[in-house]
């Protein structure tokens, strides 16, 4: 941040992100779960309390008019809350610098207005979650900005979409709700021929599972408020990236004002020291319970990245360290079933949301993609009969009985108990 407010009324200058997150030279860089539990933390001195303390302020004593006084302002993203959520989710995604933010939502919609401007095109992916394409192609557009949406599976898309105007391009993996894993790799170097960023929205793997840095994305956005909090009690968005990027993000913060309140901070970093075994759970039983939906005979198709007939499996095999807590399931009774096998949960709740540690069922038909037509919906894999679920951290034994309960009611007539 300027050292001269009067030259940076808005208090928008430079910032630098908190350098105790970031391994010390001379040391190797500790290991990722060292990181979720430290990372931003340093040592404390005798006194100082071991957890970071909720600094519920939104606002922070300057010194006099002459003595160059560093503008704290909740706002601005600068409480120090906010700072640990952001260098935080940096230093795990390997990236110069992190910002939080009041929701996935917002960290999305400002990365993508400080990168676009009237005139300017962007390159997507088709496969979206259901209000960041409303974003792109009737935001966006209402701004003079034009946005291709690209099937990523159509070899050479990404290259034959790009125009002069192009300004970035923009993939979300795994999808929302069809788990697919796209391969960022081809995309960036696409990107690279032609001098453009890849953004990259990585919510469903955590940086846990996928550290898309590694495979080419310039920036990486999270919806704080699935994985990374962990526990469905708190809205918030990470994006991460190189600071001149970011620096542009806190801009608009400062001027749009999504700023993430210090307390969802708080709740964020507490989520965030136990991500990796929390993580660890969610893979192991969705990995099981995918096995498990596939051998129902109420299912006609299991999307699971760990699944071996996931048209995916190899790309996430090769680019994730797990295949994530997600599975969505189709069933043979189409829609029908899948409202009945909602009304017969118990355990697992129908709720529109994902990543906590509570098991979460949702019908991306009447939920997330709601906005699309049936027929928009099947073009990009989402059938009617699809059910989404998170999977929790709870039993196996029980969300396996807890589903076979439900499946004996689908409807489809061929339940068993
Ligand atoms: C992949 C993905 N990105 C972004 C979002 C938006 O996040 P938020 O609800 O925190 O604004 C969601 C929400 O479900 C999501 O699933």
């Amino acid at each position: 941040m300027s050292s001269d407010p009067s030259s940076d009324p808005l208090g928008v200058g430079a910032e630098r992100s908190d350098p105790s997150s970031r391994p010390s030279s001379g040391h190797p860089a500790p290991s990722l779960s060292t990181r979720v539990v430290h990372g931003g933390v340093p040592g404390g001195r005798p006194g100082e309390p071991v957890v970071p303390a909720l600094v519920q302020s939104a606002t922070f004593f300057g010194g006099g008019p002459d003595d160059g006084v560093e503008l704290g302002y909740t706002r601005y993203g600068t409480n120090p809350n906010q700072r640990l959520v952001g260098d935080r989710v940096a230093s795990l995604e390997g990236m110069e610098a992190g910002l939080a933010l009041g929701s996935g939502m917002a960290a999305i919609t400002l990365t993508l207005l400080s990168m676009v401007e009237a005139g300017d095109h962007v390159v997507s992916s088709q496969q979206l979650y259901g209000a960041t394409r409303i974003f792109m192609e009737e935001e966006l557009p209402r701004r003079g900005v034009e946005v291709t949406l690209v099937d990523p599976d159509e070899a050479g898309a990404w290259e034959g979409a790009i125009r002069n105007t192009t300004r970035l391009l923009y993939l979300e993996t795994p999808t929302n709700p069809t788990l697919r894993v796209f391969d960022p790799r081809p995309v960036a170097q696409v990107g690279q021929r032609h001098g453009l960023p890849l953004v990259m929205d990585v919510t469903f793997a955590s940086p846990v599972n996928l550290r898309a840095g590694e495979w080419g994305a310039e920036i990486v956005i999270h919806s704080a408020t699935k994985y990374l909090g962990g526990h469905s009690d708190l809205i918030a968005g990470v994006v991460a990236g190189p600071m001149v990027r970011i620096n542009e993000v806190r801009r608009l913060l400062r001027l749009y004002g999504p700023a993430l309140d210090p307390h969802a901070a708080w709740l964020l970093d507490r989520g965030i020291r136990t991500l990796d075994v929390r993580i660890e759970r969610h893979n192991r039983n969705a990995l099981e319970l995918a096995r498990w939906f596939q051998n129902r005979p109420e299912v006609a198709r299991v999307h699971y990245p760990g699944l071996p007939d996931h048209p995916d499996h190899a790309v996430a095999h090769r680019l994730m360290d797990g295949f994530g807590g997600m599975v969505a399931v189709e069933l043979v009774g189409g829609a029908d079933a899948a409202d009945e096998f909602c009304r017969h949960l118990s355990m697992a709740a129908l709720a529109p949301s994902l990543g906590g540690v509570e098991t979460l069922v949702s019908l991306p038909r009447l939920t997330s993609h709601r906005s699309m037509t049936a027929q928009e919906r099947e073009g990009v894999g989402i059938s009617e009969g699809l059910v989404r679920i998170s999977v929790g951290i709870e039993g196996l034994e029980d969300l396996e009985e807890e589903f076979a309960r439900a499946l004996a009611h689908d409807g489809s007539g061929s339940g068993r108990s």
